[in-house]
């Protein structure tokens, strides 16, 4: 039986402007980036099952901070803010572009990376950027066409088939999956791929081991 995190109990940890305000003994984390109004945050509240755990919008631009949401003790989610927004002041698009770009290139608890883009408009330049970059990194990449309710069986089949085949190119730890935050379509591709992740980097201590140890302890007293 593969063991799974319990992704319901996800909870908020801290809004960071850049990664000086994020805690670094806090675990490995897995990342969710993609241009702005791509679902990062829509997502996270389907996996987790809680409706508002990351504010969603229509406005793009949304996520304007770092967000970290803890699965569990060492094992965490980080709701980046969105790249490729057009209207917002030139100003706070560089900051934004900054603190994220620090975050991808710095952050050492980062072990995955999810990347997210509108099944009706994949791969954009930033969105390959974001790939290679990772790919360059050495991270592992997990790509979500997101929204994919929004096309019929066909054409959502033909765009996944259309983009594993252009990032075979590529040559990295890339998967590609169709996912849907309004009907839930991909949520358990999904959640495997991140135990994966975190259970590679993260040793879990038997709950039975803590009973003893907590024993121990009160003994001591
Ligand atoms: P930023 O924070 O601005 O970077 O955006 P984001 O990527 O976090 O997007 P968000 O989750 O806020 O969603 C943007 C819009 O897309 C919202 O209006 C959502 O309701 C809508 N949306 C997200 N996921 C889905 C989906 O699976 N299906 C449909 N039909 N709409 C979705
Ligand atoms: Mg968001």
């Amino acid at each position: 039986m593969q063991q799974t995190l319990n992704y319901r109990k996800t909870r908020f940890i801290i809004s960071a402007p850049d990664i000086r305000h994020l805690p670094t003994d806090s675990g490995v984390e897995i990342a969710f980036a993609g241009r702005s109004n791509a679902g990062k945050s829509s997502a996270l509240n389907r996996l987790t099952d809680q409706k508002s755990l990351a504010r969603t919008s229509k406005t793009p631009g949304r996520t304007q901070l770092i967000n970290m949401f803890q699965v569990e003790e060492g094992c965490n989610l980080i709701d980046l803010p969105g790249y490729g927004f057009a209207q917002v002041p030139l100003e706070m698009k560089k900051k934004w572009q900054a603190s994220l770009g620090e975050y991808l290139q710095k952050r050492e608890n980062l072990i995955g990376l999810v990347v997210l883009m509108d099944i009706r408009h994949p791969l954009k330049d930033l969105d390959r950027q974001m790939i290679d970059w990772a790919v360059d990194s050495g991270l592992p990449v997990l790509v979500l066409l997101t929204k994919a309710d929004k096309l019929k069986q066909g054409a959502r089949k033909a765009t996944l088939l259309k983009v594993r085949k252009t990032l075979e190119e590529i040559d990295g730890d890339i998967k590609v999956e169709a996912f849907s935050s309004l009907k839930g379509l991909g949520v358990d591709t999904v959640h495997r791929q991140l135990n994966n992740w975190f259970f590679e980097h993260v040793e879990f201590v038997d709950e039975d081991d803590m009973d003893v140890e907590s024993h121990q302890l009160s003994d001591d007293e």
